[in-house]
């Protein structure tokens, strides 16, 4: 039986394993957030953050469907002066913390990125430029203006800071996109990127009731699950983009172990289980974790490196 090391690191960050939380499901509260810690999760991601705390949007605002689900939270999260009391308190369950900021505007942002660079209990930090469902405020993400502008003022605070800043990325559909979004992450201090965030704007129907499933915004919610094979193209993508010191955290229906390969194989460096999280509990983690490792072991792999990026072309 081949050993297998698993060991990958994002933006410098060293984790034992590629396996760990997207930021979004049950990971809004200090109970949440340990028990991610004390899971097999390589790493704690926290909810995307807001200066003041949410509750987020109107309920019912999460539907799941089989192979996916669709979701408009809004944000909810203790805002984030009380993820500065909690992520000291991680610490002791020695994993990588990551703090995720969502501000409603650059200055929040550069505020929230400020605090949560000092801190030591920080691995480093994830701005999120692509909540679908924040009524009325269109997706960062896909304001090229707006994203160079919040890239560069965010990243020259993390790096004064010396933490590594990621971005969690919307899903791009178009080579156009890809290229112009690529162009400004290669310009500034980026460590890393996460993508893809849920599919925005999505809807799905209750047909006995010829409804929409969930409440906010008149039904439309970010669909996840069913959205991998966009997420594999956006990695591939970027892994063909980005700079090379740039790493790729793949997530967008990572269910099984050989969701996680697919992911590695179009380049990414770890991978993020969100709907599957949603969905289950906490030994999800172990679950693709274990079915990842058999994968590498039937193929003769005994690091991520042997296949990482090595999608063929047919
Ligand atoms: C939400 O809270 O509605 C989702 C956040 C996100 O996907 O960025």
């Amino acid at each position: 039986m081949i050993l297998v090391n698993l060991e990958t690191k994002v933006g410098g960050v060293k984790l034992e394993h590629p396996i760990f939380n997207a930021s979004g499901p049950k990971d809004v509260t200090r109970e949440e957030l340990i028990e991610i810690a004390k899971s097999d999760s390589s790493a704690v991601m926290a909810k995307s953050c807001t200066i003041e705390p949410r509750m987020g949007n109107a309920e019912p605002r999460h539907y799941d469907f089989k192979g996916g689900a669709i979701g408009s939270y809004g944000l909810p999260n203790l805002g984030y002066k009380e993820y500065k009391k909690i992520f000291p308190a991680l610490v002791e369950f020695g994993k990588p913390i990551f703090a995720s900021i969502s501000g409603l505007c650059v200055e929040d942002n550069k505020k929230m990125a400020a605090e949560f660079s000092e801190m030591n209990s920080v691995a480093a930090i994830e701005l999120n430029i692509s909540c679908p469902n924040i009524i009325g405020k269109p997706q960062v993400g896909y304001d090229f203006e707006q994203s160079e502008e919040r890239i560069q003022e965010v990243s020259a605070i993390c790096a004064a800071g010396k933490k590594p800043l990621g971005l969690k990325l919307p899903p791009y559909f178009d080579f156009a996109h890809y290229k112009t979004i690529a162009e400004i992450i290669n310009k500034n201090k980026v460590s890393f990127v996460t993508c893809i965030n849920s599919v925005g704007n999505g809807i799905v129907v209750d047909l006995e009731k010829e409804s929409v499933v969930i409440k906010p915004n008149k039904g439309f919610g970010g669909v996840g699950g069913i959205i991998k094979p966009f997420g594999l193209a956006n990695v591939r993508k970027f892994r063909e983009l980005l700079r090379r010191e740039i790493s790729i955290v793949g997530v967008g229906g990572v269910f099984s172990g050989k969701d996680a390969f697919e992911y590695i194989l179009c380049g990414a460096d770890a991978v993020q289980v969100g709907t599957a999280f949603m969905q289950s509990d906490t030994k999800v983690f172990g679950k693709i974790l274990g079915e990842l490792k058999e994968i590498m072991q039937r193929k003769g792999y005994d690091k991520l490196d042997d296949f990482k990026g090595k999608l063929k072309e047919i």
